[in-house]
């Protein structure tokens, strides 16, 4: 997810989840060939798997970004065909492809032959209601050399309106022999067990879900693997997580853009928390990691009472000294991480897009 899926968010989903599959936020492939630095290209070496989503619409130009992307330590390289924004459809990238399936093809043959890890794409069921057409796309990619798919459950019509069609889905996948994860509107895991159970999906891909909620997926590998998911996270351990997440972004884009983006995660977090609505308006104007430390500390008060606001503040004195440049800190990441070869479905089957 653009503006969700960095760094910081995807090591709090890893906690979580040791093996689900993680991408990037998708990232122009033209702007890559400008500007390979990008940040939007940084992982950790504790991450993996993990792959980096481009989109573009030149077959050459998507070739060299998915070649940087691998270069950068990508497992799997994702195409995305199912972005609805205007701003990205207009220019003939995300959704649009669907409605250019040969030059959809030729995207997906050349970077399949230039890149040697895996090539996966994400797509939606088609442009509008009147030209559903993801059982041929999704034939078409595997023809031309994807690896994978992923189908969101809806038009790019629709953007988010409606229901996902995980029939549809099962169509698709009942369509292929690659492996399809299914995609749209999981917010619990028992969602992911009916829509796998109506698709017959390899997988499914959790999106907005994700947000405020960072151990879902982890939650759903437990269902998927041991046939319960285990507790949710109590109203504590959810505002623990949730100060993590907005210390992990400041440390990381420093404070200044860091505290503005945790502003919408933090309310993500707070969703469903009894009584929040004030702390929620309060965690909308902060704008330092204290004042965060502050309100987040009261709302664990509030809702876990005394022993509530200990555990919370007890759990950010650790983080913050783990993440010290404390002496005795020092060398502490030095561990390496060996990165293992990707199997998409073998290795998990949830992906968080
Ligand atoms: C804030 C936001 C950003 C998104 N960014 C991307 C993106 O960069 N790449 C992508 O393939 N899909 C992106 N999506 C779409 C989601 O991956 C997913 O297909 C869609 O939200 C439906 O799944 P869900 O019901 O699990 O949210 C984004 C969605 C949201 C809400």
């Amino acid at each position: 997810m653009a503006g969700v899926t960095d760094i910081v968010f995807r090591a709090l989903v890893r906690s979580f989840d040791s093996s689900c599959l993680l991408a990037t936020e998708m990232v122009s492939s033209r702007g890559l060939i400008n500007r390979p630095q990008t940040r939007l290209l940084d992982l950790s070496v504790s991450e993996h798997p993990v792959g980096i989503q481009i989109f573009g619409h030149e077959p050459d130009v998507m070739v060299d970004a998915a070649l940087i992307a691998q270069e950068a330590g990508a497992d799997f390289v994702d195409i995305n065909m199912g972005c609805p924004v205007p701003k990205i459809t207009k220019g003939k990238d995300g959704c649009a492809l669907m409605r250019e399936p040969e030059l959809a093809g030729q995207i997906v043959s050349a970077v399949r032959s230039a890149i040697t890890v895996p090539l996966t794409v994400k797509f939606r069921l088609g442009w509008n209601n009147e030209s559903i057409c993801a059982v041929e796309f999704a034939q078409m990619l595997e023809t031309s050399g994807a690896d994978a798919v992923t189908v969101h459950g809806r038009t790019r019509q629709q953007l988010y309106s409606g229901v996902a069609d995980w029939e549809l889905i099962g169509k698709v996948k009942k369509a292929v022999s690659i492996p399809v994860f299914g995609n749209g509107d999981i917010f619990a895991p028992e969602d992911a067990l009916r829509a796998v159970e109506v698709s017959g999906c390899d997988g499914v891909a959790v999106a907005r879900g994700m947000l405020g909620s960072p151990w879902l997926a982890g939650r759903i590998s437990r269902l998927f693997e041991t046939g319960t998911a285990g507790q949710a996270p109590s109203c504590v351990e959810r505002l623990i997580v949730a100060y993590k997440h907005s210390a992990g972004l400041c440390r990381y884009k420093g404070v200044s853009v860091g505290i503005k983006e945790s502003r919408r995660h933090l309310t993500h977090y707070t969703k469903g928390i009894p009584d929040a609505s004030v702390y929620r308006a309060q965690l909308a104007r902060v704008s330092s990691c204290d004042e965060v430390s502050t309100i987040l500390a009261d709302l664990a008060g509030k809702t876990g009472g005394e022993q509530g606001r200990s555990d919370f503040l007890f759990a950010v004195e650790k983080y913050n000294f783990e993440n010290s440049e404390h002496p005795a800190k020092r060398d502490c990441d030095s561990k390496k991480s060996v990165k293992p070869p990707v199997d998409l479905v073998a290795v998990s089957p949830v992906a968080i897009p």
